[in-house]
């Protein structure tokens, strides 16, 4: 039995994950997988009710399911940084979410505005460090408010933390098709510490995968690389705030927010998989956004907790939608959210 912890959350969030959970359920029926899920009404409305962004037994709660089901954090009434640092990154931190992995894939029929790209160039897989970095909240300020103002923010990068990240992105480079090439996206030309530490562990790491291939890039060369050749790329692994840009950039080249899924993984605890896209206030209640990205998260899902084929089922009858979708934009799909879903649904 497999039991998921969902947190709909805010703006279009519940939309799109109502869609995904009549995939995720009829997967289940088709291929026998037992599910349950469990709603959690924590995010933007409730914060604004209560003053709580979680509760305190919040990540003791999600702690005892085997996933987690996110759909969007984030209201327009709530000041910036409220409840992405309260609910997002304080579950990612406290169930120690290490990996943020973030597959860049153009579908058939999806436009990309890489000019010439092709589904066969555009298809890679980011594997984000989660939980360090410039994330971690180290810094503060010396005499603020004045002339004199100093502000500091710390990157922290641990051996232990990066060395699980590098290994688990050898590890899907290995087993993800053929090519098995992992490319470390870094700076170590400037920030020679936290860089030299991850690249030193790279290497090291290296030793024991001869049958994968390392490549460096630089950071800015990468986001270059995306552009321009990202048919260079299989796996790509780099630090917690490079892989938030790149991220973002990877996410518009496979055809915008409403195709692009994401895990944050603890791949020995519960893991918590969301469409990368916020809560799209603008677009809330009308039924128009796209759900292709959190139900392709729920496949994500699915595949973390065992069930390949079911997960390779709904990929597939998600392509096969997409084929007969006019756009991937809220609004301009030729279809409404939940028909999407329904069509989903139906051909698996
Ligand atoms: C993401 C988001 C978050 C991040 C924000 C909302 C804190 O941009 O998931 O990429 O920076 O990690
Ligand atoms: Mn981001």
């Amino acid at each position: 039995m497999s039991r998921i912890a969902v947190i709909p959350g805010d703006g279009t969030g519940p939309e799109v994950i109502r869609e995904g959970i009549k995939v995720l359920t009829a997967a289940a029926d088709k291929f026998s997988i037992p599910l349950t899920f469990t709603a959690f009404d924590w995010g933007g409305a409730r914060y604004l009710k209560t003053g709580e962004t979680l509760p305190d037994n919040a990540v003791h709660t999600l702690r005892g399911f085997d996933a987690i089901y996110l759909g969007a954090i984030g209201h327009p009434d709530v000041k910036p940084g409220i409840l992405e640092q309260g609910i997002l990154l304080r579950l990612r931190f406290e169930l120690d979410q290490y990996i943020n992995l973030r597959p860049v894939k153009l579908y058939p029929n999806v436009e990309t505005p890489l000019a010439n790209k092709k589904p066969e160039d555009i298809d890679f897989v980011i594997v984000r460090e989660n939980v360090e970095g410039l994330y971690i909240g180290s810094g503060g300020f010396l005499k603020k408010g004045t002339p004199d103002e100093v502000a500091i923010q710390e990157m922290v990068c641990t051996r232990k933390g990066v060395e699980r990240c590098v290994r688990f992105a050898f590890d899907l480079a290995r087993r993800r098709n053929g090519r098995k090439k992992l490319t470390m996206s870094g700076k170590t030309n400037v920030l020679t510490f936290v860089q030299d530490l991850w690249y030193r562990t790279f290497m090291e790491v290296a030793k024991e995968y001869p049958d994968v291939t390392p490549d460096y890039a630089h950071i800015d060369a990468t986001t270059m690389w995306m552009v321009k050749n990202p048919e260079w790329f299989d796996v790509i692994v780099t630090e917690n705030m490079f892989g938030d840009i790149i991220t973002d950039l990877g996410a518009m080249i496979q055809g915008g927010m409403g195709v692009a899924a994401g895990g944050n993984l603890n791949p020995e605890g519960v893991s918590m998989f969301e469409p990368i896209g916020g809560s799209a206030p603008k677009y809330t209640g009308q039924n128009i956004i796209n759900p292709v990205a959190a139900i392709l998260a729920g496949a994500m899902m699915l595949e973390q907790l065992g069930h390949q084929k079911a997960a390779d089922a709904i990929e597939k009858s998600v392509v096969a939608v997409i084929s007969r979708m006019k756009s991937m934009a809220a609004g301009r799909m030729g279809f409404s959210t939940s028909q999407i879903g329904d069509m989903v649904a139906a051909g698996l």
